[in-house]
């Protein structure tokens, strides 16, 4: 039996050690934080995240082997492997602001775990880090003259919220990266053996260090650039009457390109694809790449693009304002099947209705509360109304802002019905039967396609 440890028990770390604990209830598995908030929900039933099948693996393994505490540096003394799962934002100080990866969280963590620690340890990280992040960490933690030798491995997480639990339960790698010291070759079968009482040794993938660190970085890179992509070309059909949702099958249907991350968006969010990027942008320009980091930079520049046109679509299909008319956005997740608004498109379209003097009402079945927080003041000047319905009641337009099934299936005649007329419906997300919404009487406006309207001189929005 080993203890296992992960300081940050946020969206990683709680879902993967709580797979851990599931998969291999003879090890004994500890999350700490410094949130005590966060810890005590964790060990309630009403968790601090919300994402499918939690709840059960996290009821099955807690109190058996699985354990959520405040108290970290007795549990670092006891651990013999650490993950660091705490977050690594963006920096908005100093050098690198607005594009390096903010690191202190990490380092005081290794420093924690060097003040606490009697017995040598494999410390791994499992947060996302800049390339050659362990150097320096192997730096702090080894510069210790008590005879404590800490092996620091990269164990990247590639899990994606809404569907986190499938993702980890059957992945498509895990990634260890490792140095290749002698010690190195005890730490790396060490955590490999974790991940091997469930997924298949082939799936376990080892690479050197900074390998490791970097794929991960590369990894969110090459996701996003394919919706960068995929939202470019909804500009142009929208302008050719080319439909976007075709020509993404058309070109996913060769095995060359493959059909996923092509659906065309209002852009996308979360907490990792644009700071991450950002970060490899960092990189690059920290290496002396400048033609490499304008490269990366351009799929953030095209996702910022592709929001704003979102708004600057509704509101000259609804002749030039949407001052004081009431808009309702369906969704404030920045994906569906997750409570987490962090980076949500959905949010930055609120602001920028609210500087145009819209009426906004922001609906979502999880993330409401998640919302008022990262909306801070502006917060005041928005209603929150969890019911699709009620949110659409006297309002000028909908737009669908999240993927959420149930958006796809409510009564769109009942909701026009209510609407202020001539009633506008924009989908960000292209769930909605457009063809049966225009029937139905609205003026419909999606992502890269053409729009659908009952006006004379019917053209593109
Ligand atoms: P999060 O903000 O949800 O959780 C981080 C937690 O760390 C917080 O609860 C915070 O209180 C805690 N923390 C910070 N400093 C601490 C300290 N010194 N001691 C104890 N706890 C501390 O972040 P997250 O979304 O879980 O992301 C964590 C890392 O994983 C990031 O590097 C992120 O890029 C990466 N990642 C995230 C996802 C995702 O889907 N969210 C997926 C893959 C990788
Ligand atoms: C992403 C990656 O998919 C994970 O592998 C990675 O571990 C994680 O980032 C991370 O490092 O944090 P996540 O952000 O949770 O996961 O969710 P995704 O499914 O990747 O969606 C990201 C955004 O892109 C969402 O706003 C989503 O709606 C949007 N998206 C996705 C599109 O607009 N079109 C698509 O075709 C796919």
């Amino acid at each position: 039996m080993s203890n296992i440890l992960c300081i940050g028990a946020g969206y990683v770390g709680g879902p993967t050690m709580a797979v851990i604990a599931k998969n291999c209830p003879h090890h004994r598995v500890t999350v700490v934080d410094i949130n005590e908030a966060k810890i005590a929900a964790w060990n309630s039933d009403d968790l601090p995240i919300y994402e499918p099948g939690l709840l059960d693996i996290v009821h099955a393994a807690r109190g058996r082997n699985l354990f959520f505490s405040n108290e970290i540096d007795r549990n670092i003394a006891e651990a013999d492997i650490i993950f660091v799962s705490v977050n690594t934002p963006t920096k908005h100080f100093g050098q690198g602001a607005g594009k390096a990866a903010d690191l202190q969280y990490w380092e005081k963590t290794a420093r924690q775990i060097l003040e606490n620690s009697s017995s040598s340890k494999i410390v791994v990280e499992k947060s996302t880090l800049p390339v050659r992040t362990a150097e320096a960490m192997e730096r702090i933690l080894n510069s210790n003259n008590r005879g404590l030798h800490f092996d620091v491995i990269s164990n990247p997480e590639f899990l994606a919220e809404g569907t986190a639990i499938r993702d980890m339960e059957n992945p498509d790698r895990v990634l260890i990266g490792g140095r290749e010291t002698e010690s190195c070759h005890i730490a790396d079968p060490a955590t490999a053996e974790i991940y091997a009482n469930w997924v298949p040794r082939e799936r376990i993938l080892t690479t050197n260090l900074w390998s490791s660190e970097l794929s991960k970085l590369v990894a969110n890179a090459f996701l996003a650039q394919r919706i960068s992509s995929i939202n470019a070309i909804s500009a142009l059909c929208e302008r050719t009457e080319a439909d976007v949702s075709e020509v993404a099958r058309a070109i996913g249907m060769d095995s060359r390109i493959g059909p996923k991350f092509l659906r065309a968006s209002v852009g996308f969010g979360g907490s990792c694809f644009r700071k991450d990027i950002l970060n490899l942008v960092y990189l690059c320009e920290y290496y002396n790449l400048p033609e490499v980091a304008r490269y990366w930079e351009q799929v953030v520049t095209m996702n910022e693009y592709q929001e704003k046109r979102f708004v600057s679509n509704m509101i000259s299909a609804m002749f030039n304002s949407v001052a004081g008319k009431r808009v309702a956005l369906l969704g404030a997740a920045f994906k569906a099947n997750t409570g987490d608004t962090r980076e949500s498109p959905a949010l930055e379209v609120v602001r920028e209705l609210l500087d145009e003097h819209a009426l906004v009402v922001l609906s979502d079945p999880y993330a409401l509360e998640n919302a008022r927080l990262d909306l801070g003041a502006l917060a005041d000047r928005v209603i929150f109304e969890p019911d699709p319905y009620a949110a659409a009641n006297s309002a000028h337009a909908i737009a669908i802002m999240t993927e959420w099934a149930d958006y796809a299936a409510l009564d769109y005649k009942r909701i026009f019905a209510s609407m202020v007329k001539p009633a506008f419906v924009f989908d960000g997300r292209n769930i909605l039967d457009h063809r049966a919404l225009y029937e139905i009487g609205f003026n419909v406006y999606a992502i890269g396609k053409p729009s659908l309207n009952h006006f004379i001189n019917n053209g593109n929005c």
